[in-house]
């Protein structure tokens, strides 16, 4: 686990203050209107320890998913940066349970399914009848974890949750994930999409670094900017360089045998943006490669991880 930003407190959104004080009326007006549902027993406990298991590996921390934390009653209530996503005692009204319903789409969460079950989403719509109470717990402190300074998937895992699976996923906002790539766990980052994205021992060589660093184009994610922080830029590419380890620190094994396509500038005879390759008898030389010239070079990875240029070309 490496840590890159110590302020665990989360990103308040611009609305929160607002946002609070309405729910804090709305509390009040169906406290006064309506006899609390169930009130004998207490509903958030149940919530937030199914909002922890479920949600809150992307819901949380400065990059939250549209500034949307679920780790604290008091977040979850402060809502969004579209303001609130639960309107006590309103349960069709709340824009959280037409995620959790899948009326409103991409259907949370989004790395399901499994979605919720159906007991699950009762739990949670009868908690917002109920007036979303506290239900007199405390909301935690949020602790920091401890940073050892070990890049392993569990690292890089939350960035893709939070930025790329909305797309690179079966639950993708497009019609299938783009170029077959699933970014949903490491199984799938490992073998790729139509084409391998990472080369365990070579970020320049992995596409899944020079998207996010903009070597290569489109950058992604898709819908940026916002790009990824640089921080997080520099621990994707420091896990690759690593050999893509694991949560129990193995590094990937070589992808022998698989292909790779860069596309980029020319940075040395035998280099595209810092990428070496190895040029043979069986190359197919399309056209003389320069420095600083655009180009596309096709390789297959060789037994030692070295890349052996099957094509290259001009762009
Ligand atoms: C794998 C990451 C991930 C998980 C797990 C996840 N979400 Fe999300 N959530 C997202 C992303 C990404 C978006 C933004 C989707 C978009 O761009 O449309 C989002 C959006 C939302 C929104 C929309 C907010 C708004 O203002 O419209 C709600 C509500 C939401 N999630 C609730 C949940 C709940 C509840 C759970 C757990 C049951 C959950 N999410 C689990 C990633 C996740
Ligand atoms: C809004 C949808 C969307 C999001 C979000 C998104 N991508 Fe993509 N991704 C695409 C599309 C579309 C393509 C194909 C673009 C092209 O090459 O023309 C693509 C292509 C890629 C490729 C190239 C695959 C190949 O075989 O050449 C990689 C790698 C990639 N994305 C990684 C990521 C990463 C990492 C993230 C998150 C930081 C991300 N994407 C977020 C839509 C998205």
């Amino acid at each position: 686990m490496v840590i890159l930003r110590t302020d665990w407190s989360g990103h308040l959104p611009r609305f929160s203050r607002r946002t609070r004080r309405v729910a804090t009326i709305f509390t009040a007006l169906i406290a006064l209107s309506v006899p609390p549902v169930d009130a004998a027993e207490p509903h958030w406990p149940a919530v937030a320890s199914l909002l922890r298991d479920r949600c809150v590996s992307c819901h949380a921390g400065v990059f939250a998913p549209m500034a949307l934390s679920l780790v604290s009653h008091g977040e979850l209530l402060a809502g969004s940066y579209n303001g609130a996503v639960v309107v006590p005692g309103d349960v069709p009204g709340s824009p959280l349970v037409r995620r959790i319903r899948g009326e409103a789409l991409p259907r949370m969460p989004l790395d399901g399914p499994p979605f919720l079950s159906a007991d699950e989403i009762a739990l949670i719509e009868g908690w917002i009848a109920a007036g979303a109470p506290l239900d007199g717990t405390v909301d935690p402190v949020p602790v920091a974890p401890e940073d050892d300074g070990v890049v392993t998937f569990a690292d890089v895992e939350p960035i893709l949750k939070q930025r790329c699976i909305v797309c690179h996923s079966d639950n993708s906002r497009m019609a299938a994930p783009p170029e077959g790539l699933r970014l949903t766990d490491l199984a799938a980052v490992l073998s790729g999409g139509e084409r391998l994205v990472v080369v365990p021992g070579n970020p320049e060589a992995s596409e899944l670094y020079r998207r996010v660093a903009g070597i290569a184009q489109p950058r992604m994610p898709f819908d940026g900017p916002p790009w990824l922080p640089d921080d997080q830029i520099a621990l994707i590419r420091q896990w690759i360089a690593e050999g893509a380890v694991d949560d129990a620190g193995n590094a990937a094994p070589v992808p022998a045998g698989r292909e790779v396509r860069l596309r980029g500038r020319v940075s040395g005879a035998t280099e595209i943006d810092g990428a070496g390759f190895v040029v043979t008898e069986q190359t197919r030389v399309e056209d003389r490669l320069s420095v600083g010239m655009e180009a596309e070079v096709r390789a297959t990875i060789a037994a030692d991880g070295s890349l052996i240029a099957t094509r290259l070309r001009a762009r």
